[in-house]
């Protein structure tokens, strides 16, 4: 974690992260604890939200990450767990729609269910976790909600079109609850990651030198994409500071788009 700044209205404030056990999520979870927020993370990866948890207990200098296990795709279950989050934290202040797949799969082979379940796991419960984080954010006079978008629909990737049509629709949808929520004083803006070396990048689209090579040439700048460039852009965008920036979105991604 190479992170410096401090953004002293983030302390103590309730921040809700899905997908937070392993890849850019386990970065935005350190991170958020490094400005000592009361951080709530959703998974359903137990083991390496156990990891990630007792790692962060061990540092100095920072709050201890919060675990609720929960598979986003039950809407239900979604609505029940933020609930217990705001009577064990406190209303939600920030939330992070990150978790999301993007298993590969041939368009000609998509089924309706498979469809469906593609939307489900990449875009439904962004708006479900909105709507549920709503009146809390009310109720505490405003809030940041930051939508994890993606870098691979404007760059034309192909091969994941239930993902590349997600991530997609939640830039509109962005921008549509930036309008409905905006009298609340309640921010919402999507955080567009290019290609961030996470393990999970690594074990399979960025698994050859040759793979790797070919991101770095698309970019401008000759570095890979670290999870911390993504917890940077996160940290600002749910603090104070950009308390004018609502109904955008930020691109982190080296210049490829
Ligand atoms: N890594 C990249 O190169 C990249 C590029 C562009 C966009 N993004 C976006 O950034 C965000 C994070 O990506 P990542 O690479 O860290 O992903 P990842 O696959 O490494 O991690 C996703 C996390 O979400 C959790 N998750 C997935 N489905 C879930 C469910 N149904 N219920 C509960 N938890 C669930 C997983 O267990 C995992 O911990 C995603 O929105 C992704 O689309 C990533």
């Amino acid at each position: 974690m190479h992170l410096t700044n401090i953004y002293p209205s983030l302390k103590d404030k309730v921040v809700l992260i899905t997908g937070g056990a392993s890849g850019i999520g386990a970065n935005l979870v350190e991170a958020f604890c490094a400005q000592h927020a009361k951080v709530a993370f959703i998974d359903v990866m137990d083991v390496p939200a156990q990891k990630l948890t007792d790692y962060i207990e061990r540092k100095e200098d920072s709050s201890i990450p919060n675990y609720y296990r929960c598979d986003l795709m039950d809407i239900a279950s979604l609505q029940a767990t933020i609930a217990q989050i705001a009577e064990d934290l406190g209303p939600v202040h920030v939330l992070i729609n990150n978790a999301a797949n993007d298993d590969r799969h041939d368009f000609k082979e998509v089924t309706v269910e498979y469809w469906d379940e593609r939307i489900a796991v990449n875009l439904r419960h962004y708006f479900f976790a909105a709507q549920a984080v709503y009146p809390q954010m009310k109720e505490l006079g405003g809030g940041s909600i930051i939508n994890f978008g993606s870098m691979s629909w404007y760059a034309t990737h192909g091969g994941m079109p239930g993902y590349t049509s997600s991530k997609a629709a939640i830039e509109g949808m962005t921008r549509g609850l930036a309008r409905d929520m905006g009298a609340d004083r309640i921010r919402v803006n999507t955080l567009v990651p290019g290609w961030v070396m996470t393990p999970r990048q690594l074990q399979n689209s960025l698994a050859d030198e040759s793979a790797r090579e070919k991101v770095r040439d698309s970019q401008c700048l000759n570095e890979f994409v670290i999870p911390e460039n993504i917890s940077a852009m996160a940290l600002f965008l749910a603090s104070d500071d950009s308390r004018m920036c609502t109904s955008q979105h930020f691109i982190v991604d080296g210049g490829i788009i």
